[in-house]
């Protein structure tokens, strides 16, 4: 099994980390435009091999796709990150243009690969690559509601005192400041929902929190996170090969889900060997649906600014 990471940078790095770790594959290969980067980075991974105990196989090539051949998953987590105080919006210039070639470099490699998208802004760049590569709706997943449910579950677990590993808790709509949705009402304790441990403005304030979690990062750094959202980024791989049928947040196409068509925002859905499976209905009340709408609606205006650049 061969899975590839395009973009030696820290998120595709980190990812690629996660992914040796966990023994998702026996190959590895990261992919990037600069030149002997990727090759330093799968060098100093190697070098962590036998400290690690893991056997996968990591190899670093400078824009040489030929070495991707035959991944079963490909993670884009190529394109330039935000500064503080850039929203993950103004990234789509530069960003679309990058991958839409990687897309493209990609599938003449691996025809029948599963493609995760992790650059940003990640809903428009998801439907980028949908429309790009005409590949089947299942087989193009953006990862953002993984990486923002985790930090929902990070915050929530914080303000409850308790471990996240013990609360279920997803966001759901676009991966932007604005336009993402905590979903309060539905976020759990081990069953019991966290309404019954946190007053409705502890709450608040968690949902609030989450949804500039990204750009309080990004100030704190100087340049966007990459811990959770390369680990985020592994996860998804991890439930793609090993098929295990997860529930995740992720950004796929929705045609009528959730009251929407031709677009890709966060839904939950089942995730497994051939990519995301099935949308699962999480039966929003009006309130939410209407939140949906309008994220739906910041996504689309997002994606139709693709249509007006030069790629
Ligand atoms: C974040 O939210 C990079 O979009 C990513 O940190």
């Amino acid at each position: 099994m061969k899975v590839t990471v395009v973009g030696a940078g820290a998120v595709g790095a980190t990812c690629a980390d996660n992914i040796a770790r966990k023994k998702l594959c026996d190959e590895l290969v990261i992919v990037d435009i600069k030149e002997g980067f990727a090759e330093g980075k799968a060098m100093d991974l190697m070098q962590t091999a036998q400290l690690e105990g893991f056997d996968t196989k990591i190899t670093g090539s400078t824009n040489d796709y030929t070495k991707t051949a035959g991944s079963t998953v490909a993670v884009i987590t190529s394109g330039i990150p935000r500064k503080p105080g850039m929203t993950r919006e103004e990234l789509i210039g530069i960003n679309a243009g990058i991958v839409k070639t990687v897309t493209k470099n990609i599938l003449q490699y691996s025809p029948d690969c599963i493609i995760i998208v992790i650059s940003n802004p990640m809903d428009t760049m998801t439907y980028l690559a949908l429309k790009q590569s005409g590949l089947p709706k299942e087989r193009i997943i953006g990862m953002g509601g993984m990486l923002d449910s985790a930090r929902f579950r990070y915050f929530l677990s914080t303000a409850m005192k308790c471990s996240p590993n013990d609360l279920q808790a997803i966001v759901v709509g676009g991966h932007g400041d604005t336009t993402m949705i905590p979903l309060t009402r539905l976020a759990t304790y081990s069953g019991i929902p966290a309404a019954h441990f946190l007053e409705t403005e502890a709450l608040k304030k968690v949902a609030a929190d989450t949804m500039v979690g990204g750009a309080t990062l990004t100030g704190l750094l100087g340049t966007s996170a990459w811990y959770a959202p390369g680990a985020a980024g592994a996860a998804l791989v991890e439930s793609i090969v090993r098929d295990q049928k997860k529930i995740m947040p992720c950004c796929v196409y929705l045609d009528g889900e959730y009251g929407q068509k031709d677009i890709c925002i966060g839904v939950p859905v089942i995730i497994g060997k051939n990519g995301w499976e099935k949308i699962v209905d999480y039966k929003l009340n009006e309130e939410e649906m209407a939140a949906f709408a309008k994220s739906a609606d910041a996504v689309r205006s997002m994606n139709s600014v693709l249509s007006t650049l030069d790629i």
